[in-house]
């Protein structure tokens, strides 16, 4: 992508940093971000002469002055913390429904070529058609998943009522360097490589034997990049398509650590879900693929980085 006018909303976060970095040095590129659990170190030049950074919550701007000469908005910013969301549903729906539906507005109001929606896996819920298609129906069990959910079925009537292009991208388990591992609700990887590094013992919640599907972040900022270009209004999974355990996940990390220690095994927590694999025939729709022996040097790239930071 070359001399486009790009939006990045959350773009300061853990995914969006990865777009801006991959499109600032031959893109035009505003990110609209409240800093609410992103961080502007994140981009690899936080000066460069390509960025406008407007430093705001979505929900508290004039969408519509701002969105002029946009080609393409990628809109990750969002209430990301399932657990957060059980316990404050309606911040979830302002935070991530409401400013979708302003944002789409704003959108339509200005002639945006297309949107590419960060969406995910979670809206799938407790599903056992594995590998799970995009054509499934949505199964929320928590908040975060029927905003996700809303902010779809908000996208699609968009599309059909204005003609609106977009993709919706549903993400399975992203990793990769920069992820949270500070937050009370972090991922499961850098939850792993933080406490092994600070002699801790990791919490496994549940046997470990439930399976996700895990993608790396450089990947996902790539797939953005190819939906936005491509000419597919519809939904695409992002993911390996191939399932992994904790347990194994954990034993691939302790073993690059050098490290003996045994992870602490707790109850399932409240939403969890037992399995997640994707369906990813649909990837080819965004002439997007992933090179999956790459996954253990990309989980000791992520090691790597966290070494670095502690
Ligand atoms: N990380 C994953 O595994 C994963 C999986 C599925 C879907 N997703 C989706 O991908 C997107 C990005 O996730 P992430 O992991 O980078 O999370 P993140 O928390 O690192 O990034 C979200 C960014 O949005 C900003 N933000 C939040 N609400 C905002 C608002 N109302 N106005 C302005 N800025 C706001 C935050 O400050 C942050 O920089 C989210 O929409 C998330 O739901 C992530």
């Amino acid at each position: 992508m070359k001399n486009k006018n790009v939006l990045i909303t959350g773009g300061l976060g853990f995914i969006g940093s990865y777009i801006a970095n991959q499109l600032i040095d031959d893109n035009n590129v505003t990110i609209i971000d409240d800093l609410s659990t992103g961080n502007i170190n994140y981009l690899n030049n936080p000066n460069h002469e390509n960025l406008n950074l407007i430093k705001k919550n979505l929900n508290s701007l004039d969408l519509n002055s701002i969105l002029i000469d946009f080609d393409y908005v990628f809109h990750l910013a969002a209430l990301v913390s399932v657990p957060l969301s059980v316990k404050n549903p309606i911040t979830c729906n302002l935070e991530n429904v409401t400013s979708t539906v302003n944002l789409l507005n704003g959108c339509v109001n200005n002639n945006v070529k297309k949107i590419v929606f960060s969406s995910s896996s979670a809206i799938y819920g407790e599903n056992n058609n594995l590998p799970l298609k995009e054509t499934e129906v949505p199964m929320p069990s928590s908040p975060y998943a029927a905003s996700k959910a809303s902010c779809e079925l908000y996208i699609k009537s968009f599309f059909e009522s204005y003609g609106l292009d977009y993709t919706i991208l549903r993400y399975f388990n992203v990793f990769g360097p920069k992820q949270d591992k500070n937050s009370p609700y972090a991922a499961v990887i850098p939850n792993f490589i933080n406490a092994i590094l600070e002699n801790k013992q990791p919490i496994i919640y549940g046997d470990g034997e439930q399976t996700r599907d895990f993608i790396f972040v450089e990947d996902v900022a790539k797939a953005n990049i190819l939906a936005a270009e491509s000419q597919y209004n519809g939904i695409v999974n992002i993911a390996r398509g191939e399932k992994i355990s904790i347990n194994q996940l954990y034993n691939i990390i302790k073993n690059e650590l050098d490290s003996e220690i045994v992870p602490k095994y707790l109850p399932p927590r409240m939403s969890d879900i037992k399995h997640s694999l994707a369906n990813i025939d649909n990837m080819s729709k965004i002439k997007f693929n992933v090179n999956n022996h790459l996954f253990e040097h990309q989980i000791k790239c992520t090691i790597n980085w966290f070494k670095n930071e502690l």
